[in-house]
């Protein structure tokens, strides 16, 4: 092999064993770490994530990927991962060391100010904070370079190329589309729903959620699953893929969804080659086809017809006392009542993405100078009003929800929204080619699907770009025609519109 390509790719495995070791103790943080151990721990991420940033800024890393972006010898895998690799290494060292201090102060400085003010339940004692945080996030723009607006340059560090302008149009169908559907069911009558707030033990749960996981092709040789307050997945290289789930023992829902969802996210993970760990082949394409991986096993299969006429009468057998007197049918709507609400993590599928909107529509116009962080609460309020009928009654239940911003992520919102469109018109594509999937899923037998993914999606690592690998796929751009099919035949059968 090309020695300049051996070193680089050395190099990178090197940068990538002290990134999961930051992983392994994130994730112990999370799980098993003593409430004394904070401050240590902090000390230990902050030394070993300077260590990583170090390797990977070095001044011969630099060298390295400039000899190897003009060499010819390359293949054209080794080429992509090259050009990836010469993007971040621009990107990293485009911001000053002391800006980059800067902005991790103002992150922990913001985020202690947004505790302090979700416990006032009052916006403005976050406000000054917040307004440090967009002067930075413009300035972080500035540094970066962007096309047409700063917005843009925000977007690119949670997905690549991803501009105002895509999201113009996929948002604009939300509005015209999706806000139509969302007004026929409301006027309808909410399905029976009480048997998901009965008692449902932790142990059971737990093991339920367990087969679920085998079910869909989760595979525990490497990977495993712990409680954890937020559920969240974490790798540690492709052969050990962790999850998380939580259960409360009065709301089915929480431990069922969270444990498809993060699950979906795991099977992503350890589908990527091993063979290719620390390169970019080796390493997941983007935000939104992460969270598509997680949307498509929560909704498109977890939250499907055929899922639960084979997962239901399991679930009977478990808790017969909650479900006996329940049918499938049922239970089936249950899963899927669309009401919309304050929260957006507890959002239905269909007004989940006027959540999302919305903070877009706010972080945008924030980023542009279009609006001063004062009127942030107004803003959030008379939108909740528009798009969703709501009026919000507090920061708390409002704009004081997320702890996204506090933390610096603008242009993050977005992915959650493109996950579930992307989802959906993968999933419309794995249908096509499989024409038995729905009665695959009918009997419980979900490995053809992760196989499909695998082949599809997972094992191409960044090979192809999201517009490529989109169009590769399903012979299409990015658009909502798919999500929207989806939804208006789910919707219009479950409710009778
Ligand atoms: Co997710």
């Amino acid at each position: 092999m090309n020695t300049n390509y051996q070193k680089y790719t050395e190099k990178l495995v090197k940068i990538t064993d002290v990134n999961k070791a930051i992983a392994i103790l994130g994730w112990d943080q999370e799980i098993n770490m003593p409430e004394g151990g904070a401050a240590i721990r902090a000390q230990q991420i902050a030394t070993l994530s300077g260590i990583a940033h170090e390797l990977f800024t070095d001044h011969s890393m630099g060298d390295l990927l400039n000899e190897l972006t003009n060499d010819p010898s390359l293949t054209p895998e080794q080429a992509n991962n090259v050009a990836h690799s010469k993007q971040e290494f621009d990107k990293k060292t485009h911001l000053p060391a002391s800006f980059v201090q800067k902005l991790s102060h103002s992150t922990s400085e913001g985020f202690q100010a947004w505790l302090a003010a979700r416990k006032k339940n009052d916006f403005a004692v976050f406000a000054p904070f917040l307004e440090k945080m967009v002067n930075l996030k413009r300035q972080q723009a500035n540094l970066l370079g962007f096309e047409k607006q700063p917005y843009n340059a925000l977007l690119d560090e949670f997905e690549p190329n991803l501009q105002v302008a895509q999201l113009e149009v996929l948002f604009a169908d939300v509005r015209q589309k999706i806000s139509g559907l969302l007004a026929k069911i409301a006027a309808k009558p909410v399905p029976k729903n009480d048997f998901m707030f009965r008692f449902y033990a932790h142990q059971k749960q737990w093991d339920f959620g367990i087969s679920l996981l085998k079910q869909i092709g989760y595979d525990f040789t490497y990977g495993r699953q712990d409680i954890s307050t937020h559920p969240f997945t974490t790798d540690l290289g492709m052969q050990d893929v962790r999850v998380t789930t939580r259960i409360n023992e009065h709301n089915f829902h929480e431990m069922t969804w969270s444990t498809l969802h993060e699950g979906g996210h795991g099977l992503y993970e350890q589908g990527l080659l091993p063979q290719n760990y620390g390169l970019p082949s080796g390493a997941y394409l983007s935000l939104s086809m992460h969270e598509a991986q997680s949307r498509l096993y929560e909704n498109n299969v977890g939250r499907s017809k055929a899922f639960w006429q084979y997962n239901f009468p399991i679930l009977q057998k478990i808790f017969p006392d909650n479900l006996q007197k329940i049918s499938a049918e049922q239970f089936y709507a249950a899963a899927n009542i669309v009401q919309p609400g304050f929260i957006r993590t507890s959002a239905d599928e269909i007004s989940y993405h006027f959540h999302i909107m919305i903070r877009y529509e706010i972080e945008k116009a924030l980023i542009e100078g279009n609006l001063a962080v004062k009127d942030v609460p107004d803003i959030w309020n008379s939108l909740y009003k528009k798009y969703l009928n709501l009026t919000v009654k507090n920061d708390l239940e409002g704009c004081l929800q997320d702890v996204h911003w506090s933390h610096g992520l603008f242009g993050y919102f977005p992915t959650y929204s493109l996950g579930s469109f992307y989802a959906a018109q993968i999933f419309r594509a794995a249908e096509k080619a499989m024409p038995q999937l729905a009665t695959e899923i009918q009997q419980g037998s979900l490995l053809g699907l992760n196989k499909w993914l695998r082949e599809n999606i997972y094992q191409y690592g960044k090979k192809y770009s999201i517009d490529e690998l989109c169009k590769k796929i399903t012979g299409e751009e990015l658009n909502l025609s798919a999500f929207i099919d989806y939804a208006e035949k789910k919707y219009t059968d479950l409710y009778n519109l």
